[in-house]
């Protein structure tokens, strides 16, 4: 089997999943968050090298502040059992997304485990928080003119690989899979520019039902595509 290389997930459904238990929302964002730890460990026993999840988008801003709250809160803790979860597994953590929005402490977690984790040779980790592709290429551009008016480069000079230098994602693989949980088929401002020839896979699995089988079953159906420029299909006949 052709694992791939570089999963994304938009990882979706924890609010409704856990209603239908009769749980505040909250609960199922918990659930979820300790459901990207097992799936790291499985992608990468699989034979995954990067792996991006969603974890809150420019536009979750807009939900309830007391959500909002909730989720902050979670990520704070996160970046900290990550901490431990990179030393163990080896993992190297990046985080894409724009950082300046987030509260003070949490941004020097994410410096301390982005820092901590660098060397590291394991997953390639990334967990896309305040991001929005959107926004993301408005700040490449942002970058990419303040160098031009530097006299750095000119507009000559700017290329498709010049441009992707300048997103968030820099040096990181375009995805070859994007998964999104839940029922959703939508990309909800995700990836835009990197996912021009990614395959998708959509389930209505919620992302704190979405086990190893499910990812395997998501691999095994991205096998059976004929990719154009994957050439999974050639692949698997020589
Ligand atoms: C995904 O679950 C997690 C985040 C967006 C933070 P949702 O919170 O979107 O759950 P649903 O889609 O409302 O069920
Ligand atoms: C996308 O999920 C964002 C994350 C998974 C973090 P949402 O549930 O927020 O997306 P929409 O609002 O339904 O498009
Ligand atoms: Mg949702």
């Amino acid at each position: 089997m052709n694992v791939p290389q570089h999963i994304a997930i938009i990882l979706d459904g924890n609010g409704r999943w856990a209603k239908l238990k009769g749980m505040p929302r909250n609960y199922g964002h918990a659930q979820g968050s300790k459901n990207v730890e097992k799936i790291c460990e499985v992608a990468y026993k699989m034979g995954v090298k990067y792996l991006t999840v969603y974890a809150f988008s420019t536009e979750n801003w807009k939900r309830p502040q007391s959500e909002v709250d909730a989720l902050m809160t979670l990520l704070r803790n996160y970046m900290k059992t990550c901490l431990k979860t990179a030393e163990k597994n080896r993992m190297k953590v990046r985080v894409i997304g724009d950082k300046t929005r987030l509260d003070d402490d949490i941004r020097t977690r994410i410096e301390e485990l982005e820092e901590a984790s660098k060397n590291n040779d394991g997953l390639n980790f990334q967990i896309a928080i305040n991001y929005g592709s959107r926004d993301e290429m408005v700040r490449a551009m942002r970058k990419m003119m303040k160098d031009c008016e530097a006299g750095k480069i000119t507009s000559d000079e700017v290329t498709e690989e010049v441009f992707e230098s300048y997103l968030d994602t820099h040096g990181i693989p375009d995805p070859d899979l994007l998964i999104r949980t839940s029922g959703e088929l939508r990309l909800s401002n995700y990836l835009l520019w990197q996912l021009a020839y990614t395959e998708f896979y959509f389930t209505d699995v919620p992302w704190p039902d979405f086990t190893k089988e499910e990812l395997e079953k998501a691999i095994m159906q991205y096998n059976n595509r004929d990719r154009r420029y994957g050439k999974i299909k050639e692949e698997e006949d020589v």
